[in-house]
């Protein structure tokens, strides 16, 4: 069945973030990550039939919904799980939150590669704690982890770390021995590794493929990892994600950060994450299809641009671009004057970069597109 991406549809009046951010009408938002997209029909279906019903009482999350997630984890990544190790929570950064907060003590430092997802940062802050970072670097025109710089930028107190896979912004997908290293590193230092696997199942290269970090050696005891139908398959709204914990004293320490204070999922994210996990995967091929030639398009579209060097994204619909040439002091602002908005890298811990999110009906990216060509153009700067 031919699932629609083309269509524009209107989203202004719908109480939307990313449309609700710019005053002016003119200004195509290409912000926050989510989609610009009608989510898969099946899961528009379990949604109408389960409103159909008509009352919204307190729901909790059935054997066959764990089942479910068993069942998704070992056919998309060969990864066999425990139902008892699913710990529902109403949002992948809630789940940010609360590990900062189980597993290190106040003043403690939680170690992130940056640039990273904004509430990387922000979680342990919030929570009294110190965010810690390490960049990572360039190789080979990839962003890779330094492991060195991750060595110096961690305590003998530090006992967790916020990790990111695939990677958000870069989109990088970390191959296996890159994941070893990292599990290594952990093991060595005695941290928690916190996994966020939100962008798993949007690998833009075919020749690629997310290996969940609790699948490397011995991992698992040390592993937690965030996971939500809301990215691939556009439900952000609806607030719903879990983690897979296998080690017990992790989960219990975590359910007792929890208790009392987050808020269980509703009935609307349980019944679509139901669906998407069990019947999306025909659209969800389809929708990666449709984004990868979106991200074919950005990336050859400002070849002739030295100031907008677009990096190569692997998986996410996000790209990252370097324009920390372009002698305008902020880019994010210039870019909005000219009809679009973009995420400034400031806010993931890198001045002098912007995200794009690319996940909107082809002829909106283009003419987005021609919006960003037409600021670069109009720069007041040698742009060849
Ligand atoms: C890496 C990453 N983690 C978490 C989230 C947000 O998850 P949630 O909406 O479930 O809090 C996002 C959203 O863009 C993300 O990119």
């Amino acid at each position: 069945m031919p699932f629609d991406f083309e269509s524009t549809i209107n989203r202004q009046n719908t109480w939307s973030t990313k449309w609700g951010k710019y005053s002016n009408p003119d200004v195509i938002p290409m912000w926050v990550a989510d989609m610009d997209f009608e989510t898969a029909p099946v899961i528009k279906e379990a949604l109408l039939n389960r409103v159909q019903h008509g009352i919204f009482g307190y729901t909790k999350p059935t054997r066959e919904l764990n089942q479910t997630v068993c069942q998704y984890l070992k056919r998309d990544f060969e990864w066999a799980i425990d139902e008892d190790w699913i710990v529902w929570l109403p949002s992948l950064v809630v789940g940010l939150s609360v590990v900062s907060r189980a597993f290190a003590n106040t003043g403690e430092g939680v170690p992130t590669n940056v640039p990273i997802y904004p509430p990387f940062l922000s979680a342990p802050r919030l929570g009294e704690r110190e965010t810690i970072t390490a960049p990572l670097t360039k190789s080979k025109n990839r962003w890779v982890m330094d492991f060195d710089a991750l060595e110096g930028a961690i305590t003998a107190q530090t006992r967790v770390m916020l990790f990111c896979s695939p990677h958000n912004p870069t989109g990088r997908v970390w191959d296996k021995e890159e994941l070893k290293e990292l599990i290594s590193f952990c093991h060595k230092h005695n941290l928690v590794l916190v996994s966020d696997e939100i962008h798993s199942g949007l690998i833009m290269d075919a020749d690629k493929k997310h290996i969940p970090s609790a699948t490397i050696n011995e991992a698992e005891d040390l592993t937690v990892t965030l996971l939500s139908a809301s990215k691939t398959f556009n439900l952000p709204g609806l607030g719903c994600a879990f983690a897979i914990v296998k080690n017990p004293t992790l989960r219990k320490q975590m359910q007792k950060t929890m208790a009392g204070i987050v808020h269980h999922v509703g009935a609307l994210g349980y019944t679509a994450t139901f669906a998407a996990l069990k019947d999306g995967r025909d659209w969800q091929i389809a929708l990666v299809d449709y984004l990868r030639k979106n991200r074919d398009l950005v990336e050859s579209s400002f070849h002739d641009y030295r100031f907008f060097n677009v990096n190569h994204t692997e998986a996410t619909y996000l790209s990252w671009i370097d324009v920390r040439d372009m002698p305008i002091e902020n880019p994010a602002n210039y870019f909005e004057q000219h009809g679009v908005g973009l995420y400034d890298g400031a806010d993931f811990g890198a001045p002098g970069f912007l995200r794009v999110n690319f996940a909107c009906p082809r002829p909106v990216l283009k003419s987005a597109i021609d919006k960003i060509t037409d600021a670069i153009e109009h720069a007041d700067i040698e742009i060849r």
